[in-house]
């Protein structure tokens, strides 16, 4: 049964939004945030001042004023696992102790970045990463947005166990002049050894006398790495209480540091303290992640929203899809509460997205005229990432524009409704002045703390993530040999595999 906060807001109605800028001329004043370089223009969906009301009552009975203290002060508040989420004492923002650490830790990947650059591994031209999940999706983000323009190494991050991706790596590169970078938190995730197995021995045959001499190992479980035969000194070791998909902030961070450069990686750290000492300061209705998770549960709980769509109006952010959906899908994509009783409620929609304009003419039918209402968040950049004369630009950010402007006004056309366009549908804008690594840093920062606030307000741990153990256990055994499976997949694993 729900609180009484609960029911304030399933009670909650919003007129439609055309009607609340009428109402309200500083609305978009109201509804929007700067910092870091970055404009979150909130003002585009139904939050209303009853709303930031209800859902702060929600927050003050969920503590979550006291959770977000637990989060930097490094508490264990990831109650199942029994450890902390430490990954804001990565950016110099946490207890002293992990913020040493973090520091220490930061200080040794420099150092090897330092000693590649001066060639003490043999000339490298080619970084090939492997890794998965958390391990490899914060990296590609970083590179891909922010490397464009960098030709200081080839990076290429493999993450599939499906061959195919290994051969594509090996189509590119010279083996004598890569290195091999494993990362994996725990050092047990079995398609990344595989593949760090695989690409040992391409090494190997073409002609790399030590290859183990070119490994590097991006790990919480140092020894594990040790076993597996790479050598201590080149372990860069990150805490246990950073999680998998928080790591990009540590050594796992190491291939983005090595390609961009060392400052960019520092600058791409700043940037997120400066939103993690905005996330801890500013008063709710002032605060960017508070107030985008306020909408959030407002489309989940009021208007029972399944899924939420992100759209990067820039090329270079084409990745933050795929980093959102790890993101904010393994963490609050949960049916109990941290206490281990039913949530009773939505947790987490669907993430999904791509990228603009190319969306627009592939799914935006959908989201104009279709019957599921998806909150839609478009992500931009004022300076333009392209040397070409202007209009490309401008195109972009104007159908960027013109699509949030489209979805919430509409258009009444009662003598065709095949032509009708309902109208009132929300949008959200986040405005980067320019995407450098400061910006890129702060905006990432931004999705992970809105990400714990939905949690802390539906009452689950983010930190988790038992949901993926299932599936790996039944592969596992599967290839052991020891599982009865249903008749179909029997029949399937027959049909395969013989
Ligand atoms: O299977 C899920 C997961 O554990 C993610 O949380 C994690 O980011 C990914 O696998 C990779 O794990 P690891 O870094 O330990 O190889």
């Amino acid at each position: 049964m729900s609180s009484p906060d609960w029911r304030a807001i399933e009670a909650l109605r919003a007129p439609r939004l055309e009607r609340l800028f009428a109402d309200d001329p500083a609305r978009v004043a109201k509804f929007s945030v700067d910092i870091a370089g970055l404009h979150f223009d909130w003002s585009k969906t139904h939050l209303t001042g009853d709303a930031i009301a209800a859902f702060e009552s929600l927050a003050k009975a969920q503590d979550l004023s006291g959770k977000r203290e637990a989060l930097f002060r490094g508490e264990p508040i990831n109650a199942t696992e029994g450890r902390a989420a430490e990954h804001t004492a990565e950016r110099g923002e946490g207890s002293e102790d992990s913020v040493a650490r973090a520091g220490m830790l930061h200080a040794r990947m420099r150092a090897l970045i330092d000693a590649i650059e001066a060639e003490a591994l043999g000339p490298i031209a080619h970084i090939l990463h492997i890794g998965i999940g958390g391990s490899a999706l914060g990296p590609d983000l970083l590179i891909d947005a922010l490397g464009r323009d960098e030709d200081r190494y080839e990076v290429a991050i493999v993450s599939n166990v499906d061959g195919c991706a290994m051969e594509e790596a090996f189509a590119r590169f010279d083996p004598t002049a890569t290195l091999l970078v494993i990362a994996s938190k725990t050092f047990t995730t079995t398609e990344t050894l595989l593949n760090a197995t695989s690409a040992l021995e391409w090494m190997r045959e073409g002609g790399v006398e030590d290859a183990y001499g070119r490994v590097v190992a991006l790990t919480a479980d140092p020894d594990k790495a040790v076993e597996w035969g790479v050598d201590e000194t080149r372990i860069l070791p990150f805490a246990e209480s950073v999680g998998g998909r928080y790591s990009l902030w540590s050594s796992i961070g190491f291939p983005a540091a090595l390609a961009l450069g060392w400052e960019a990686f520092e600058e791409l750290l700043e940037g997120a303290g400066e939103m993690d000492r905005h996330f801890r300061l500013a008063a709710a209705h002032e605060n960017a992640p508070v107030l985008a998770a306020f909408a959030d549960l407002f489309y989940t709980q009021v208007k029972g929203a399944q899924t939420r769509a992100v759209f990067a109006y820039d090329e270079r952010l084409r990745l933050l899809p795929s980093y959102l959906q790890q993101l904010e899908m393994e963490s609050n994509g949960k049916s109990v509460g941290a206490d281990g009783t039913p949530v009773g409620r939505a947790t987490a929609p669907v993430t999904w997205g791509g990228v603009g304009t190319d969306a627009q003419h592939a799914v935006f039918q959908l989201l104009h005229q279709g019957t599921h209402l998806i909150p839609v968040e478009f992500v931009a950049v004022v300076e333009p990432g392209d040397a070409l004369a202007d209009d490309h630009h401008e195109q972009l950010l104007l159908n960027c524009f013109a699509q949030g402007a489209a979805l919430m006004k509409g258009r009444a056309n009662d003598a065709d409704p095949a032509r009708a366009y309902a109208g009132d549908r929300p949008s959200a804008t986040i405005l980067i002045e320019v995407l450098d690594p400061r910006a890129l840093g702060a905006l990432i920062a931004f999705y992970e703390h809105r990400t714990f606030v939905n949690a802390v307000l539906l009452g689950i741990n983010p930190f988790d993530q038992f949901g993926v153990e299932l599936g790996k256990e039944m592969a596992k055994a599967a290839g052991q040999g020891g599982l009865d499976f249903d008749p179909s997949t029997t029949d399937l694993i027959k049909r395969a595999l013989g």
